[in-house]
């Protein structure tokens, strides 16, 4: 007999919905059921189909009137910055010497790693997200600590250590050497145990030497199938110190290429100030365009052109995430709020639909962990969140002017935080009202 029936308007998404009257591109089931066994999902659709599978005596939670999607996944969020998140006044090179790089210098502590992991994943679960693709910090500890706390909880995570080895204090770097044996170490440790996967990460090209770059290179070739996670054109100021550090470089994106760095598993945040070579050679590449809008509003850094990099001739594969701390909200609903408005100040509009395509199914993709998150299917991992579109009396009164699913979901994007999750299944399981803290 199955584990558990969920009850509710059941909404998973196809592929990219071309407009918010693009109802092809989702499954939506005004009564739905899903139903999970063992982690995962046994089926999906009208309640009256589910229910009939899951035989009688099925415990069953019924949340009607709210809706059940895929959980929420963050491609890119700084683990040691929750207590730097909110600092004021500076742009991304200042912002990282005054408060983020002192900050992740407490994270040689294992104590203070595993205190901070338990918070994080508390308040990423609370805010509906169920799988982050994390930065660590430079300490191996901080990463063991992030993939205990990740294990107890049974979540799908991808997570590294930052490797770096210069412009940074001292007690926030390691060698070339140190950082390539601290990354080996943890993938052995770590990599495919329970649900954990391991993203080789160089913090980025300022940070890194080129012989640790060289290191990093080696980890790729020996782990193929790991993600790399870096970071690429955020700020001009960084653009014109990493042009100095690396002068025989034709631009930004070269550095990495140089290194090889770039493939499908390549989760690059920001990519702001591309030129059409880069944009080439990263959308040749497969890589992915991590979009973190509300960071790159708060630092100043510029406006990530989505529809620019999406409908050129050689689209580039985008992902969207918060980048706490440089982001200000754990929310991946205020994110895609904040992304729709700078994808309307580049002069275009985001349908609702395709924004949470984004949030579950396409982020699913890029982060190629599609085949396992990202839609309620059978075989897929029980990653699930649930919303309440009424949250809030301001949300519930513009509920009474709502008429289409677009609209509710555009509600919920542009009101909705983490008032508006009920609940977070994590493999099947409910972790939000779990939270203790
Ligand atoms: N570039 C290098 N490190 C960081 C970081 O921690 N946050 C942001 N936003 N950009 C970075
Ligand atoms: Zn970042």
């Amino acid at each position: 007999m199955a584990d558990l029936l969920l009850r509710g308007r059941v909404l998973s998404f196809l592929r990219w919905p071309e407009s918010a009257d693009d109802h092809a591109a989702c499954r939506y089931e005004v009564d739905g059921g899903v139903l999970i066994d063992g982690g995962k999902i046994v089926s999906a659709g009208a309640y009256a189909v589910v229910e009939r599978q899951a035989g009688p005596g099925v415990k069953t939670i019924d949340h009607r009137p709210h809706l059940i999607l895929p959980g929420f996944i963050d491609a890119h969020i700084h683990v040691p910055q929750m207590q730097i998140i909110a600092s004021y006044g500076a742009e991304l090179l200042d912002w990282l010497n005054k408060y983020t790089f002192p900050e992740e210098t407490r994270f040689f502590d294992p104590q203070h790693g595993r205190r901070i992991a338990r918070l994080f994943l508390d308040e990423v679960v609370r805010h509906g997200t169920t799988t982050v693709a994390a930065y660590c910090s430079v300490h191996k500890e901080s990463a063991e600590a992030f993939f205990a706390e990740a294990a107890e909880r049974n979540m799908l995570v991808i997570a590294g250590k930052v490797m770096m080895d210069r412009n940074a204090p001292e007690g926030l770097t390691d060698t070339p050497q140190s950082g390539y044996d601290d990354s080996k170490a943890l993938i052995e440790a770590w990599h495919g145990r329970g649900r954990a996967l391991y993203a080789i990460t160089p913090r980025f090209a300022i940070t890194s030497t080129p012989e640790q770059m060289e290191m990093a290179s080696a980890l790729m070739r020996e782990h193929p199938d790991l993600h790399m996670q870096t970071h690429l054109s955020e700020n001009h100021a960084e653009i014109a110190f990493t042009s100095e550090l690396y002068p025989w470089s034709e631009d930004y994106t070269d550095i990495y290429e140089h290194y090889g760095l770039l493939g499908r598993k390549s989760l690059i945040g920001h990519c702001i100030h591309l030129s059409e070579r880069e944009a080439d050679a990263l959308s040749a590449s497969g890589a992915v365009a991590v979009f973190c809008p509300t960071s790159n509003l708060f630092l100043g850094s510029g406006l990530f052109d989505y529809q620019r990099y999406r409908k050129r001739e050689q689209p580039l594969r985008i992902a969207t995430a918060t980048d706490v701390g440089g982001g200000t909200s754990y929310s991946m609903l205020r994110t895609m709020d904040e992304g729709y408005k700078v994808i309307a100040l580049n002069g275009e509009k985001l349908n609702p639909l395709a924004s949470f395509w984004q949030l579950t199914a396409g982020n699913a993709e890029a982060l190629s962990i599609d085949d396992r998150v990202g839609r309620l299917e059978p075989g897929k991992e029980a990653d699930i969140v649930v919303l309440d579109s009424g949250a809030t009396p301001a949300m519930r009164l513009r509920m009474e002017r709502i008429e289409t699913l677009a609209e509710e979901l555009f509600l919920l994007q542009t009101l909705g935080d983490d008032r508006a999750v009920v609940e977070t299944y994590v493999a099947g399981r409910p972790a939000k009202t779990a939270l203790t803290s």
